[in-house]
């Protein structure tokens, strides 16, 4: 019997229906090729759908999403139309927070033909970020406002529970990898969550013997991606910290249009959601040009989750031969080519 997966499409807006429409036909190649079947339910949730319904998505929309294994997401936001609180408050975080989405994955990587801003062709780290607490957890407050006794406090909660199962993650994919992990801290001027942090790492760090682990400073591995980056493999860090790593992972990487992610719920029993790192760049939206790399590449690691990795593979190996050739280029890497362009020479590729 075939092998089916259920995907939801989130095309979203801007760019997004463009870089999600020109992945079908290399998803439904890849899966032909590899002998299973996507069945794909597509979901216009979308600042058009507020604009004329007043909401994102509809009341059930997350019971809607549930029944799927995977969900592939272009962008979402128009914000001369819509504002991004409202758009980003009313579709992407409530899905990564209902299916508690608590792993952002990120691959880093410099696809061959892609030229980044380092000398260094050795660029491969695997960020992973967390997701769900620590310094984005929302909880704060302001008082005196607008008087000056203002006081404004934002606190950062990290629990055990959360620490814990983004280290282990961690863990598990350096395993997966090189058997490297970095994690991220900076317990020399945060001492209680970061020596918490580092704390767990030890503790997870245990169960783990066969992974080597480093501990840098924030600072220290920001500059160490630009000036060492063949030091770094699996790179592990909390919301805040990650959030400004990942930025500088994909500038390295050669921008927005090479970015990939996944948010991964690690015990499969909600979906995941992969999608690029882009937005729905409304400079460029409707003319075709947007560059679908990131979008492929979020679509290969969603095979990989999956469990179809050998069509992640081959997927990810034509996207490079794609890159490699540097036939093929859409304008923000500085060529012509359309977005169906590329995304036809990916699906020529596929074996
Ligand atoms: P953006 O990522 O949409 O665009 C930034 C710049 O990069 C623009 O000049 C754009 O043309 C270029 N760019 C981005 N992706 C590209 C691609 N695939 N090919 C070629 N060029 C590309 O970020 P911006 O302009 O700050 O945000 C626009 C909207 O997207 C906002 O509403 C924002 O909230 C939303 N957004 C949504 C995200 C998501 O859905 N996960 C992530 C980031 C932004
Ligand atoms: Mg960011």
């Amino acid at each position: 019997m075939t092998r089916r997966h259920a995907v939801a499409l989130i095309p979203g807006d801007g760019i997004g229906p463009e870089v999600i429409d020109a992945s079908l036909e290399v998803l439904e190649k890849a899966a032909s090729l590899h002998g299973f079947a996507l069945d794909m339910t597509r979901f216009d949730w979308s600042c058009d759908r507020y604009l004329a319904t007043g909401r994102m998505m509809p009341e059930d929309g997350i019971d809607q999403l549930r029944p799927h294994a995977a969900i592939l997401l272009g962008a979402v936001g128009w914000p001369a139309r819509v504002p991004d609180s409202v758009s980003l408050h009313g579709l992407l975080l409530p899905i990564r927070k209902s299916f508690d989405q608590f792993a952002n994955m990120r691959p880093h990587r410099l696809l061959p033909g892609a030229t980044g801003p380092l000398k260094s062709e050795a660029f491969d780290i695997l960020c992973i970020r967390e997701n769900t607490e620590g310094e984005y957890s929302g909880a704060g407050g302001r008082i005196h406002v607008g008087t000056p006794a203002e006081v404004a406090v934002e606190t950062s909660i990290f629990t055990r529970r959360g620490v814990e199962r983004i280290l282990r993650f961690g863990f598990e994919q350096a395993r997966r990898r090189s058997g490297r992990l970095a994690s991220v801290t900076k317990s020399n001027a945060q001492k209680y969550s970061m020596v918490f942090w580092d704390e767990v790492t030890e503790e997870v760090a245990a169960d783990y013997p066969d992974v080597t682990v480093s501990r840098y400073h924030i600072d220290a591995i920001a500059a160490r991606m630009v000036m060492a980056p063949e030091t770094l493999d699996v790179v592990v860090a909390s919301n805040l910290f990650g959030d400004i790593l990942t930025d500088l992972g994909a500038a390295i990487q050669g921008g927005l249009g090479f970015a990939p992610s996944a948010n991964i719920n690690p015990d499969r029993s909600q979906p995941s959601m992969f999608e690029p790192v882009h937005g729905s760049a409304p400079d460029i939206a409707g003319r075709g040009i947007a560059n679908p790399v990131a979008t492929l590449w979020s679509a290969a690691l969603m095979l990989d989750h999956l469990g179809e990795e050998a069509a992640g593979r081959s997927l990810l190996a034509a996207l490079s031969a794609v890159t490699a050739e540097g036939r093929l280029r859409t304008p923000d890497q500085g060529g012509q080519s359309r977005t169906t362009d590329v995304a036809r020479a990916v699906a020529d590729r596929l074996s």
